[in-house]
This record gives structure tokens, C-alpha cells and sequence, in this order.
């Protein structure tokens, strides 16, 4: 069987950093803490737990220790609040969303009406409307950049995973929503490469393996590309391979999202090649 690799695919630079940053901080006999899980992918949250990184939903079950802020970032509240807990804290935000949400809080010190193009629901957006402060609006498709209003001044920020072309269509919409607007295109590459060479991937083998968190967005939507071109499925682990789905398959493609671990896109690039 032919198995081949995207060109890009698995940890991106935020995550590795995230991770990196968790696995230092752990030191026996002493409480540490994610704040939410450091990234989705609950077999590195298991494993940074056997190595006593610990996760909590919430800054009420903490009481003293390290808390460690995952790469999605949290708003300014959770800062202030850190500090007057007195726990100790490593800052994992990745430096994108970092700038993603410096920029929204910009444009909204500078009079800015700030419109995020992102999942609501998504921790990075609401970090980001957080630090916009309030008033600041999260939208996703096109009909809701329709649905606006007409602003003054308007600033545009996105979340750093969104699809580019996407993010295209919407800040088109929102054209004529204002005479001052100003676009901060906050996408970071790391989605774009690894999206577009799934893409290419899939268009040149007979069935493509996508590895990565059932709750991670960035996973599921290179799940959607690929089965847009082939045959795809997402799986979590080598062990959901099932035998059946190979039957008249030659060529086989594989990747990953931005936090799926090498150890797991290792496991299943061998197990397809046993196939
Ligand atoms: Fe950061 Fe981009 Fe990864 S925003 S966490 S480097 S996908």
C-alpha cells in the first residue's frame, strides 16, 4: 500500500510552543494546571496529566500552584484575576492570537466598531471580543455580515484558524458598511498550508486519513476539504482503523490537524502501511 504524508500537516508553532511550555512547567509535589484543556487533543491531555499538567475549567477550582493559559488565550479578566489569586502563571498564548486580540483591542481604543470573523463559540473568539471590550460582534458567514447595521468606523480582525477564502467573501460583504474601515487580516498560515496541502493530497490518492480531536475545529475542517475531493476519514486514533475501508484502495494520504502529536500520525502511518 502507498501511504504518503501532506507536505504540511500536525503541530503547528503555537501548539509545539503551548506544549512545550506545559511540559516544563511541571514539577513534582507541585500543583500546575491548564486553564481549559491546553489544546484539543485528549490523548496530550492525558499525557501531559500522567506527567502531573493537570486541567481545570475554571479559575474557582484552583487554590494555588501554577495555571497555565492554553494557546487559544483567555480575555483580560482571567489576567487580573491570576494576579490577585496569586498563582503563578505561564502565559501559553500563541503570538498570533496574541496579535489578533491587541489588534481588536486597538481598533476598539481607536473608536473602532470591532467585528471578529470567527467561530462565536470558539475559546480564541470570545478571548478576542473579550479584549475588544464591549460591543465588539463575532460573525461567520456572509448573511450575518449582511445583517449588520451601518457603522461609522469599523475595524475587522479574524480568528487565526479561519479559512482565508472565506474571510475574503465576508470582509467583501461588509464593503459598504462603513466609508472608515479597517482590516486586520490576523489568519495565521499554518491553517492555510495545512489546508491547502490536504487539498492537493486528496486529489491524488484514492482515500485520505485525517488525524486529529473529534473537537477540534481545525481537524474537522480539513476533514470537510478532503471530503470535498475523496473518500475521508477522521479519526482520533490507529485504533479506529477499521479493515474494511481499504478493500480496492492503492494509495492512501494522511494528515493531521495543528494539534494532533507526531506520535499519533507515526502510529497510523504505520498501521496504513500494513494495510
Ligand atoms: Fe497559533 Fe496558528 Fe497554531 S494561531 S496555535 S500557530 S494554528
Amino acid at each position: 500500500m502507498e501511504v504518503i504524508l501532506a507536505d504540511n500537516l500536525g503541530f503547528c508553532y503555537g501548539v509545539k510552543r503551548a506544549i512545550q511550555l506545559a511540559e516544563d512547567s511541571a514539577a513534582p509535589g507541585q500543583v500546575t494546571n491548564t486553564l481549559g484543556p491546553i489544546i484539543h487533543n485528549p490523548q496530550m491531555v492525558a499525557k501531559l496529566a500522567e506527567n502531573g499538567v493537570g486541567t481545570v475549567d475554571s479559575l474557582d477550582e484552583v487554590k494555588e500552584g501554577t495555571i497555565i493559559i492554553r494557546s487559544h488565550g483567555v480575555g483580560p479578566d482571567v489576567y487580573d484575576r491570576v494576579e490577585a489569586m496569586g498563582l503563578n502563571m505561564v502565559d501559553a498564548t500563541c503570538p498570533h492570537v496574541r496579535k489578533a486580540q491587541s489588534s481588536a483591542k486597538m481598533l476598539a481604543d481607536e473608536g473602532y466598531q470591532v467585528v471578529i470573523i470567527g467561530e462565536k463559540r470558539h475559546p480564541e473568539v470570545k478571548s478576542i471580543i473579550e479584549w475588544a471590550g464591549d460591543g465588539a460582534v463575532a460573525i461567520e458567514t456572509e448573511e450575518e455580515a449582511d445583517s449588520l447595521p451601518k457603522y461609522g468606523k469599523l475595524g475587522v480582525v479574524a480568528q487565526t484558524t479561519f479559512s482565508a477564502p472565506k474571510f475574503k467573501l465576508i470582509v467583501e460583504r461588509l464593503l459598504d458598511k462603513s466609508s472608515d474601515m479597517k482590516i486586520l487580516r490576523t489568519i495565521c498560515t499554518a491553517t492555510d498550508q495545512r489546508q491547502s496541502a490536504a487539498m492537493k493530497l486528496a486529489t491524488e490518492v484514492d482515500l485520505m486519513i485525517v488525524i486529529g480531536g473529534k473537537n477540534s475545529a481545525n481537524t474537522t475542517r480539513l476533514a470537510q476539504l478532503c471530503s470535498d475531493k475523496c473518500k475521508t476519514y477522521h479519526i482520533e486514533t490507529a485504533e479506529e482503523l477499521r479493515d474494511d475501508w481499504f478493500d480496492k484502495i492503492k494509495k492512501i494520504g494522511i494528515t493531521a490537524g495543528a494539534s494532533t502529536p507526531d506520535w499519533i500520525i507515526k502510529e497510523v502511518y504505520k498501521k496504513c502501511q500494513k494495510k
